[in-house]
């Protein structure tokens, strides 16, 4: 088993820096075309068999460090009771967002091994397919980035919903949250049971809030779940996209790794954390269109940028776009484990 990854996170010796890409297993790889042709992206995802096998796609084509688990973060919201639909064009939408007390009331707080009991079966056999390769992470939606689609109904470009909720309504936001910290909570511990290595939270739409609001309205309910998900004892990753701005705040939530988008120089980022945590990222998706040689140019500079860190897990600074041709993605892992072989 190749445990560099898990190693990294925990600021241990690697013999090579490891990498996995975010949204790895996805559309720009015709395998997983092939796969998709036949089912929806739900069923994909309900499916152990091929939810398995979409996963183990990119650990074969690419040679990447750590499989990550195919699913999404607003499965979530679904087995809390919400609709939940993916529109080719839209992307997902739930067409009954919750806008009120009532709203809130719905919600429950699923059992996991049975709402979600799916994804735990998809994570006992990739354990089985993955034994003699890479580690297994799994993950789940932050609370202020599961809330935006549950308020707004899908995605959005302002939150205006979401802030309008937060600043006038605060006890039916404050309600909702925790209903949601509590269904992520016993979701990623029912992961870890079922074998997850690592767990990423992925806060994609953190960016969106000023550094006082992300204090008040998200950091907290991100800290309840690290806390309660440490005595489970593998390696938890924090993602806030577009996060430079909150990073004074960030590296205090707990987390063993800290994601760290494209626009911020990687140095920077480290000098603001310090050397107590590891740090993942930070590749601009696009520089994959680059030409070797300036991929590679762009490459060392993370390398380099990231030495001061606890450890370091290279990755892109945001989801792989579908645009992407699989052999640059492949390139970038082969660069980086040349590039840092001992
Ligand atoms: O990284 C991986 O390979 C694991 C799989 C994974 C998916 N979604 C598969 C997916 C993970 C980790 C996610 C997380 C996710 N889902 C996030 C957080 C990460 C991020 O990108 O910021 C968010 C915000 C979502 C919500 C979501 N799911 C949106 C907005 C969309 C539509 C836009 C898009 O990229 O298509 C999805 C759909 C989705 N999730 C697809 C995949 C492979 C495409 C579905 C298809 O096959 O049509």
């Amino acid at each position: 088993m190749n445990t560099n990854f898990l190693r990294a996170c925990k600021g241990e010796a690697v013999d090579h820096t490891p990498i996995w890409i975010m949204r790895q297993a996805g559309r720009y790889l015709p395998d997983y075309h092939k796969v998709r042709g036949k089912v929806t992206f739900l069923e994909l995802c309900k499916t152990p068999e091929l939810a398995c096998e979409v996963t183990l796609q990119p650990v074969d084509i690419l040679g990447v460090d750590a499989a990550i688990l195919f699913s999404d973060i607003l499965v979530t919201p679904e087995a809390m009771g919400m609709d939940l639909e993916f529109q080719e064009k839209r992307g997902p939408v739930l067409p009954h967002p919750v806008r009120s007390q009532a709203d809130v009331d719905k919600l429950i707080v699923p059992d996991p091994t049975d709402k979600l009991g799916y994804v735990m079966d998809t994570i006992r056999l990739l354990r089985k397919e993955l034994a003699q390769k890479v580690p297994l992470i799994g993950f789940c939606g932050a609370p202020f980035t599961l809330a935006t689609y549950m308020i707004e109904g899908g995605s959005s470009k302002s939150f205006f919903e979401t802030k309008k909720m937060m600043y006038a309504a605060p006890e039916i936001y404050a309600n909702m949250m925790d209903k949601v910290t509590d269904s992520v909570i016993s979701y990623l511990q029912a992961q870890a049971e079922a074998g997850a290595q690592a767990l990423q939270v992925f806060d994609s739409w953190a960016g969106a809030l000023a550094l006082c609001d992300f204090e008040e309205f998200a950091l907290p309910y991100v800290k309840r779940i690290i806390n309660a998900l440490k005595p489970a004892g593998v390696p938890l990753i924090y993602f806030a996209n577009n996060g430079a701005t909150l990073l004074e705040k960030t590296k205090t939530c707990g987390a063993d790794v800290l994601g760290l988008d494209w626009r911020v120089q990687i140095e920077e980022a480290v000098k603001i954390i310090g050397p107590d945590i590891a740090v993942q990222g930070n590749l601009d998706p696009c520089a994959l269109l680059l030409p070797e040689d300036k991929l590679e140019k762009r490459i060392q500079r993370i390398l380099d940028g990231a030495k001061g860190a606890k450890g370091h897990i290279f990755n892109l600074g945001h989801g792989i776009l579908p645009e992407t041709p699989p052999e640059k993605a492949k390139f970038v892992v082969d660069t980086v484990h040349r590039l840092t072989a001992k």
